[in-house]
């Protein structure tokens, strides 16, 4: 297994299915109440430089139920704030911790993190991608359809972090996607590369309902992510169309959905079809309790 979570594209199909076998796993025994103190005396560095619920959340109580301790931290309330550099960080932060999770903003960032830490390091979401996310949703898809393997998922909207995840652990487990983004919001050139050398098929569009038919799973996100609120009137614009809504869930194979959260109902999806499908898509928001606690079971733990 590699030292760190970056990115999925790091990732091989073996090292993403070991995650998510880890994760069926330590599920089961949570919901069985048997323990798992796997990181005991353990601490995990969370630094966020962007809001959230579930990450935080779900990590601080992941550690804990593996016996470790979460020690949140955010820009505004650490010298990173003040501008210490992040280099420097991750170096004192490897001193007195033994994993380090970060959500920030350029991929560079957590890159240069990893470069100069010596405990493993987690990428809790940057503008490039959100591994963990999509490991929860591959979990949930898994759960829900049994397989992986020939599963068609289509991806709505925006052709950000979660679009350019999508893509890469779809493919990688042998998933066919299909994206349907406006012109100008594609996703990022790296990820259209490798998935027009994937083994499995692409399909990138304008056509959301090209994108949808036949669709096993049906995914989207919001149209202006955080850090370009700023552009969320001319995103509301150029997106509008790019909508969930029961008419393009008509064109698929009876999908399931799922939705990273927090959703804007009306804009990438509509109330009805958020609220038909909100077992999937909070069983997806639990996913990311099991996913992560397996990620740093494996990576901080060595099992
Ligand atoms: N889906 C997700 O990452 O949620 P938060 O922003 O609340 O962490
Ligand atoms: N694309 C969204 C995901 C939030 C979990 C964002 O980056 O804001």
């Amino acid at each position: 297994m590699q030292k760190n979570l970056l990115k999925l594209l790091d990732l091989s199909k073996e090292e993403i299915m070991r995650i998510l076998d880890v994760a069926d796993q330590l599920k089961y025994e949570q919901k069985n109440n048997m323990s798992h103190k796997i990181l005991e005396g353990k601490t995990l560095a969370m630094i966020f430089e962007k809001a959230s619920t579930r990450t935080r959340v779900s990590f601080e109580v992941g550690i804990f139920q593996l016996g470790g301790h979460g020690v949140v931290m955010s820009s505004a309330d650490s010298q990173l704030g003040r501008g210490e550099p992040i280099k420097d960080t991750a170096r004192v932060l490897s001193r007195y911790c033994d994993g380090i999770m970060m959500r920030t903003f350029g991929q560079e960032t957590i890159e240069e993190v990893a470069k100069y830490s010596s405990v493993p390091v987690i990428n809790g979401l940057t503008d490039f991608s959100h591994p963990c996310q999509v490991l929860a949703d591959l979990m949930t898809i898994r759960e829900r359809l049994s397989r992986l393997e020939g599963v068609k998922i289509c991806y709505i909207g925006d052709g950000n972090n979660m679009a350019n995840s999508i893509i890469v652990g779809g493919l990688k487990c042998g998933m066919n996607v299909s994206v349907a983004c406006p012109k100008g919001y594609e996703p990022h050139k790296t990820i259209l590369e490798f998935a027009e050398n994937a083994d499995a098929e692409f399909v990138l569009t304008t056509d959301i309902y090209k994108a949808a038919k036949n669709a096993d799973v049906v995914i989207t996100d919001v149209w202006a992510s955080m850090g370009m609120e700023k552009d969320a009137e001319k995103r509301r614009k150029a997106f509008k169309g790019y909508c969930v809504d029961d008419k393009l869930m008509s064109y698929t194979n009876n999908a399931m959905v799922q939705h990273c959260l927090p959703a804007h109902r009306g804009e990438e999806i509509s109330d009805d079809v958020l609220e038909g499908h909100a077992d999937e898509i909070f069983e997806e928001a639990e996913n990311r309790l099991h996913v992560q606690k397996a990620v740093m079971a494996i990576l901080m733990g060595n099992i």
